[in-house]
C-alpha cells in the first residue's frame, strides 16, 4: 500500500521509506550517463536539470541521497544544497563537480554539510562506493529517527500510565485514610459510650488537643496527628465494667485500681504497629501528673510523653466542664479556677498557658 508521500505502508501501519536518489545537473548528458551507470540499483532514481525543480520534488518526496552539480546557471550547488537541507534535513548530500576548488569544498562542507565531495570525471567504482556509503548513512539516520519516535511514544505512554497510577494511588490512599479515621472514631466512641453516650467527649478532645498543639508551635500536620490519636486515649475503658464507670459514689480502692487499668488496657488494645505508637503513649500516660503522683508509672515532668501532657490538659478541662456519672458539669468560673490550681503540679504549666490562649481566642471569635 502506498501513502501520499509514496512510501510503502505495512499492514501494521509502519511506514517503510523507499530509498530515492535525486540527481541534479544542468547538463542532460551528465544525467543520462549517471542514470545509465546506476541502472538496476535498489533505489529509485529521479533526475532533474534545475535546482528549483529539485527543491519542489524534495517538498513532495523523501529523498534519501542527492547528487548535485556545483556550477548551475540559476543557482549554484552549495546554495541549492543549503536550501534542500532546510526542506529535507535527513537527505544525504553529495556534490559532484568538475570545478573543484578548495573554497568550493569548504563551502560545501561548512554551509550545507556535504557528506562527500566528488570530482568529475567520476569512476564507476568510486561513485558506486560513495553512493553505498551515503545510503548506508541515510538508513542509519532514518532508523535512528524511527527508534527515537518509538522511544518518545513509549515514554509518553509511560508518563500517561504513571499519571493514571498516581491518581489511583492518591484516591486509594485517601479512601484508606478515611477508613482508618472512621475506624478509630468508631472504636473511640464505642469505649466512650460507656460513660458518655453522646460520643462528644472524643471529638471535643480531638479539637482541643489539635488547637493546643498548634498554639504550642507544632506544624499543622503534627498537630492534626496528635489530635487524631488523642481520640483513643480512653479506649481501654472497654475493659472497665459499667458498674465502676457509672458508679455515682466514690470508688473502693479495688474499683479504683480497675478504673486506673484502662490506661494499660488502652495501650494493649492499640497493638504494636509503629502507626499507633503515639496513640499508645497517649493511652498509657494521659493520667500521669507533673509531680509524679499520677498513674500508671508515676512519671514526672518531661518524662511524661509530650503528647500525653497535651491530652491530659484537654481531658481534665473537658471532664470538669461536662457532666459525668459521678459529678455534674462545673460552672465555668469554677473550671477556670481549678485549671489554674492544677497547673504546675498536675498539668504542664506551659500547656495550660497555651490552653488559656486557645480559650481566649475562641471567646474572642464567638464574642463572649
Ligand atoms: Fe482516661
Amino acid at each position: 500500500m502506498l501513502n501520499f508521500a509514496g512510501h510503502n505502508v505495512t499492514p501494521a501501519g509502519t511506514v517503510v521509506m523507499e530509498p530515492k536518489l535525486l540527481l541534479v545537473d544542468d547538463d542532460e548528458q551528465v544525467l543520462k550517463s549517471l542514470k545509465r551507470m546506476l541502472r538496476g540499483r535498489d533505489y529509485e532514481i529521479i533526475a532533474v536539470t534545475s535546482a528549483a525543480e529539485a527543491l519542489e520534488l524534495a517538498r513532495r518526496h523523501d529523498i534519501g541521497v542527492v547528487i548535485s552539480d556545483q556550477m548551475m546557471p540559476e543557482m549554484d550547488g552549495v546554495t541549492f544544497l543549503e536550501r534542500l537541507g532546510r526542506i529535507s534535513p535527513d537527505t544525504v548530500k553529495l556534490m559532484l563537480t568538475g570545478y573543484a576548488s578548495f573554497q568550493n569544498a569548504l563551502d560545501a562542507i561548512n554551509r550545507c554539510h556535504v557528506f562527500e565531495y566528488l570530482q568529475k570525471p567520476w569512476t564507476a567504482e568510486g561513485l558506486s562506493q560513495a553512493l553505498e556509503r551515503a545510503f548506508r548513512h541515510w538508513r542509519l539516520v532514518v532508523e535512528n529517527k524511527r527508534l527515537n519516535a518509538i522511544t518518545q511514544e513509549q515514554n509518553d505512554a509511560l508518563k500517561r500510565l504513571n499519571a493514571e497510577l498516581e491518581k489511583r494511588v492518591r484516591s486509594r490512599t485517601r479512601q484508606l485514610a478515611e477508613a482508618v479515621r472512621e475506624g478509630v472514631l468508631m472504636l473511640a466512641q464505642a469505649a466512650e459510650a460507656k460513660d458518655d453516650d453522646t460520643g462528644g467527649h472524643v471529638l471535643r478532645i480531638k479539637r482541643l488537643t489539635t488547637a493546643i498543639a498548634l498554639e504550642l508551635g507544632l506544624d499543622y500536620e503534627e498537630a492534626e496527628r496528635i489530635g487524631f490519636f488523642s481520640m483513643m486515649h480512653d479506649v481501654g475503658k472497654i475493659h472497665v465494667p459499667d458498674r465502676i464507670l457509672q458508679k455515682k459514689g466514690p470508688l473502693t480502692p479495688e474499683e479504683w485500681k480497675i478504673m486506673q487499668s484502662h490506661t494499660l488496657a488502652g495501650e494493649k488494645i492499640l497493638g504494636t504497629t509503629s502507626f499507633y505508637a503515639t496513640a499508645r503513649k497517649i493511652a498509657r500516660s494521659h493520667h500521669e501528673k507533673m509531680d509524679g503522683s499520677g498513674y500508671p508509672d508515676g512519671l514526672k515532668g518531661d518524662r511524661i510523653p509530650f503528647e500525653a501532657r497535651i491530652v491530659a490538659v484537654a481531658d481534665v478541662y473537658d471532664a470538669l466542664g461536662h457532666e459525668r456519672p459521678y459529678k455534674p458539669a462545673w460552672p465555668r468560673q469554677k473550671v477556670l479556677t481549678e485549671m489554674r490550681r492544677l497547673s504546675g503540679w498536675h498539668l504542664d504549666p506551659e500547656i495550660v498557658s497555651a490552653w488559656f490562649e486557645v480559650l481566649r481566642r475562641g471567646e474572642q471569635l464567638h464574642g463572649s
